[in-house]
């Protein structure tokens, strides 16, 4: 009778991650979504309790107190642009916790009789991968972690891609070793599975380090969604040597999204994931940091006063924002800019491009933050139409997702990474610091464009200048 609610309550559970991740692809469900799966882990976890018979309850208390704990801080505290190593650090931990689990479960069988499964080369295998998979997962992960804080900037040293290859090597080796010392494996030493186990774990280790190490800081955001994905398999391994079918779902399910998101930011991105793991551009550049093109060519400049007139006398205007608005955490002030003009008879939306600023969803999070209306955040496909009959474009540091290069010269790193065409429309305007280069680290021929007009300056002070101006012309 346990056993079968036990079963049931994994069915319901594994009901809800599903039905939470199909409502995490709408900003107005995703908080829902969010709670439900939420809510289904819950109820795996006291499932998994039950079965195993762990009731101790003042440790379990004391565990989830301190787990929530840390938890509801560390997501209070993490500033939007940091999201991304918070998400690294999750996936090093998943990574960790599956190898450790699979790990666990050889201490506890090899060689010996009380094994719930009987120890076959297949279960060999299968633990050898959730420890492999798990272990590269954290280890590449908090090299990722590194990178995107900036307490990392090696890429490595002469001889890495050779080093690492003889290290794929060993981690084979240390596989077949396994494998074949499994009890049920005539003629060898059971004994020795531990012992590959152990040199397994510790070849992965290196392994992870070394195979992020030379990416790009830059190109972070793809090996983390990547190495999501890895987490995931590492679970679901760990599901099929305990047998846990809520375990080899839910690991499913993160390896499977994990990969269809790597997937959509590389074609978002126009490159290949090959390249991306190989370190193509962005390797130095990240963040608009580098200068790139430094010729110097006239550009039109504009103040925050013309920039109100213009926009309070448009007929419809386009916000464009990029990652220059996650640093300046202009979202708030974009909003009422955006509320002053919509009262004042001017159409206001968003267009949002799939990959700017620097992690999925950036802008919509940003946005949501700031309580901008769901309905006007426009995707790329479906706004890029409407650009040549707008009057205004406003483009909040974006620069790549607005360059276009990437339509135009064929010549171009960025050539054939889908854009919004914001050069189609009446009037451009720029809010950015510099003249510096975006991620990719190349230069924007929309900056030299006639019909465009550069308001230098962080892009909140900008927006707060244009909002002063806007009262000003605003009858009383
Ligand atoms: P970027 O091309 O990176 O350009 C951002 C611009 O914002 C910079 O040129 C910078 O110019 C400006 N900026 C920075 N701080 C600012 C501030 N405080 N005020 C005003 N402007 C500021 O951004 P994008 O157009 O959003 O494109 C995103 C890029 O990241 C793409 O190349 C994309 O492929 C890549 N990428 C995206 C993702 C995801 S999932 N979103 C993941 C990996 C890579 P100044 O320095 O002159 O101010």
């Amino acid at each position: 009778m346990l056993q079968t609610i036990i079963t049931l309550a994994y069915l319901v559970a594994a009901a809800l991650f599903i039905f939470g991740l199909k409502r995490l692809s709408s900003p107005v469900t995703a908080r829902g979504g969010n709670r439900m799966a939420a809510l289904g882990m819950l109820i795996a976890v006291l499932a998994a309790l039950f079965e195993e018979q762990i009731l101790n309850i003042p440790e379990l208390i004391g565990g989830l107190a301190l787990g929530g704990l840390i938890g509801v801080l560390l997501a209070k505290r993490v500033a939007m642009t940091s999201m991304p190593e918070l998400v690294a650090a999750f996936n090093g931990f998943g990574g960790i916790a599956s190898a450790l689990v699979a790990g666990a479960e050889v201490m506890r069988y090899a060689g010996r009789e009380e094994a719930i499964v009987p120890f076959t080369p297949t279960l060999a295998l299968t633990i050898a991968l959730s420890v492999l998979i798990g272990t590269v997962t954290f280890s590449g992960s908090f090299v990722a972690y590194g990178k995107l804080n900036g307490r990392i900037k090696s890429m490595g040293f002469p001889g890495l891609r050779l080093v690492s290859i003889a290290v794929g090597l060993g981690v084979l080796a240390a596989i077949a070793w396994m494998i074949v010392s499994a009890p049920d494996f005539p003629g060898l030493d059971p004994e020795a599975v531990p012992l590959a186990l152990a040199a397994l774990a510790g070849l992965a280790f290196f392994l992870g380090i070394f195979l992020v190490l030379p990416i790009g800081g830059a190109d972070m955001p793809v090996v983390v969604a990547l190495l999501n994905s890895y987490s995931g398999l590492a679970a679901a391994a760990t599901g099929f040597v305990l047998q846990n079918y809520a375990l080899i779902v839910s690991g499913a399910l993160v390896g499977a999204s994990g990969l269809i998101l790597t997937t959509i930011m590389c074609e978002a991105m126009n490159r290949s994931l090959l390249n991306v793991l190989l370190g193509g551009f962005g390797a130095e550049a990240s963040g608009g940091t580098s200068t790139g093109d430094t010729e110097e060519r006239p550009v039109r400049s504009t103040s925050p006063d013309d920039v109100a007139v213009l926009m309070s006398y448009a007929g419809s205007a386009i916000v464009v924002p990029g990652y220059g608005l996650a640093v300046a955490q202009a979202q708030h002030e974009v909003r009422e800019m955006a509320e002053m003009l919509q009262k004042q008879g001017v159409e206001v939306r968003y267009a949002i491009h799939p990959v700017a600023g620097r992690m999925p969803g950036h802008m919509n999070v940003l946005l949501a933050e700031a309580n901008v209306p769901y309905d006007q955040l426009i995707e790329m496909d479906d706004i890029n139409a409407d650009f040549p009959t707008t009057d205004v474009v406003l483009v909040v540091g974006a620069n790549d997702v607005v360059n276009p290069a990437a339509r135009d010269d064929e010549n171009s790193p960025i050539y054939g990474m889908p854009i919004l065409n914001v050069d189609e429309a009446e009037n451009v305007i720029v809010l950015k610091r510099s003249m510096n280069t975006g991620y990719a680290g190349i230069q924007n021929e929309l900056f030299f464009n006639p019909k465009t007009q550069m308001l230098f300056g962080d892009a909140k002070d900008s927006i707060k200048g244009v909002i002063d101006e806007l009262k000003e012309l605003q009858p009383a």
